[in-house]
């Protein structure tokens, strides 16, 4: 079935498809290391787009990471994404969204995290995307596991449709 994009979610129509690249992730407490990711931004023709990540080994080809979660449009310029992690989290984030000629860029902050016993603690994370055209760049920092705020990820990535 093919239904029209929400209209409070039509800010995100840039976002809909799959996209896949690499990216790259560091912290202080762990190794440096490289991963393959693809994400899918769908709808359903309600008001939110559905988000769904993976990553895998660049070598191996084992799964890695992965996430999923949803994205609302509560006002102009408004964005708040609820995602949730297979390592015990869920991340409420709460920003902004705005257009710099072609490039969309959202930057979001958690407004809180939540999180299971066994969990490992992250006090605050921080998501930067920027989509021109097929073309999306991400950066993301966390506060986590005793450490500052800081760098955690960054990947680039291409829609392939
Ligand atoms: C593309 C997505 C991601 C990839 C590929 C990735 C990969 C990794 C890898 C390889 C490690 C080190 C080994 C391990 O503990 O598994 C790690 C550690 C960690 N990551 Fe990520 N990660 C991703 C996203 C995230 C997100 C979204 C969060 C938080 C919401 C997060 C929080 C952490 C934490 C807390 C550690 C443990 C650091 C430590 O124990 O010293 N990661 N990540």
């Amino acid at each position: 079935m093919d239904v029209a994009l929400h209209p409070d979610v039509s800010w995100l129509a840039a976002l809909i498809g799959t996209w896949e690249g690499t990216g790259t992730g560091e912290y202080p407490t762990i190794d440096g290391f490289s991963y393959l990711e693809s994400i899918t931004f769908g709808h359903v023709g309600k008001p939110f787009v559905t988000y769904a990540q993976r990553t895998r080994h660049p070598e191996t080809g084992l799964p890695m990471h992965a996430e999923m979660g949803y994205w609302r449009i509560p006002g102009p310029g408004a964005i708040e994404i609820v995602m949730a992690q297979p390592t015990g989290l869920a991340e409420i984030y709460e920003g902004a969204m705005v257009l710099d000629g072609p490039t969309m860029v959202v930057d979001v902050r958690s407004t809180s995290i939540g999180a299971t016993t066994s969990a490992k603690e992250v006090t605050i994370t921080e998501r930067t995307f920027s989509v021109s055209g097929d073309e999306m760049q991400y950066t993301f920092r966390m506060a986590a596991v005793g450490q500052p705020l800081q760098h955690h990820l960054s990947a680039r990535l291409q829609r392939v449709a």
